[in-house]
Order: structure tokens, then sequence, then C-alpha cells
């Protein structure tokens, strides 16, 4: 059975994480998406809201596991059983990261392959931030975001 992790912050997860999601089913047999819980970040959800957003956003995968995580990728990987680790990247811009950051993973954990997917370039210029200031400043988000975390931004931002 092959097994990939896809980690992220997910705050929230948004149409362009799902693009990468769908086209990582298509490779492996199961897939983890993952919430890293990191102290340098100050997220607008919780990590219990966005587990669960990330929950009903894919709940009709059922190859997908939902879950978080604290500390090192690489060992998190090891103990899904994991052989890969799913990254999406967006343009060039996410390239030198991205890059450094396989690059670390495999020295730290040779047996476990970073595996980059492209998403629809209609998701080429979206991300969490994005998503989180047009909401918060009325703005339309309909088409980045599934509707649950429509709703879930509508209800963080007070929106009628
Ligand atoms: N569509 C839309 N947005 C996307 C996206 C896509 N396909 N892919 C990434 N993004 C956005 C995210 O929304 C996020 O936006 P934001 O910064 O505006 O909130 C941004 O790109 C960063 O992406 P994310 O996937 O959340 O990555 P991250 O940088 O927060 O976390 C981890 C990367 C979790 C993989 C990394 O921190 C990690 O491995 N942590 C565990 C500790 C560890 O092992 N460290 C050593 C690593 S070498």
């Amino acid at each position: 059975m092959k097994i990939a992790i896809y980690p992220g912050s997910f705050d929230p997860i948004t149409n362009g994480h799902l693009d990468i999601l769908e086209r990582a089913i298509t490779l492996f047999d199961k897939v983890v998406i993952t919430i890293a819980r990191n102290s340098s970040k100050n997220p607008l959800f919780t990590e219990e809201e966005r587990l669960q957003l990330i929950r009903e956003a894919v709940k009709k995968h059922k190859q997908v596991e939902v879950d978080s995580f604290e500390g090192l990728l690489v060992d998190y990987a090891r103990k899904k059983n994991a052989t890969a680790v799913v990254r999406g990247l967006r343009a060039i811009s996410d390239f030198e990261y991205e890059m450094q950051m396989a690059l670390m993973n495999r020295k730290l954990n040779p047996d476990v392959q970073t595996v980059f997917l492209m998403p629809n370039e209609r998701y080429t210029y979206l991300n969490s931030s994005i998503v989180r200031e047009i909401s918060r400043l009325g703005g339309d988000v309909n088409d980045f975001v599934p509707k649950v975390v429509k709703q879930a931004l509508d209800k963080k931002f007070k929106v009628k």
C-alpha cells in the first residue's frame, strides 16, 4: 500500500489544496492530509476548526485520512508508514523554499520521497493569507474555497 503525507497549515484549506490532494489520490492508495503544528504562525482557525473544515471538504474521498502532528515531518511520515510527501508547486517562487525542505527531509530520512504536483493554473496565485484577507475585508471568496470554509470565514468575520 503506497501512502503519502500532504502536510501544511491549511488556515484554511482552499480549492488549491484540494486540487493537489485530488491529484495525489490518483497516485497513492492513501493520502494523509495533516496539519503541522507551527508555533511561529498565528492561525485564524484553531487546529480543531481546521481539522473539521478539512474533514468536511474531503469527506467524499475514502482514501484520505485527516490528521495533525507535531515535530519533524519525516518522523511523522515514518510513523504513518508513508513513502512520500506531497507538496504543491504553484509558481517558480515556491520552488526555492520547497527544494530546501525536500532536500533537508531527504537528508533526515532518505526513505521518504517528496513529490511535487502542480495545481490547475487558476490556483497559482492563491494562498490562505490572501483568502483570509479578502474575506476579512468583505470580498467574495466563493471561487477559492469549499462552501464549508466560506461559511466558517463568514462566521469568523461576522458576515450576515
Ligand atoms: N493552493 C493554495 N495555497 C497553497 C497551496 C495550494 N496548492 N500550497 C500551499 N499554499 C499556501 C498555503 O495556503 C500557505 O499560505 P499562507 O502562508 O498564506 O497561509 C502557504 O502556501 C504555505 O504553505 P503550507 O503548505 O501551509 O506550508 P507551510 O510553509 O505552512 O508548512 C510544512 C510547511 C508543514 C511542510 C513544514 O513547515 C514542515 O514540514 N513542518 C514540520 C517540521 C519539520 O519537519 N521541519 C523541517 C522541514 S525541512
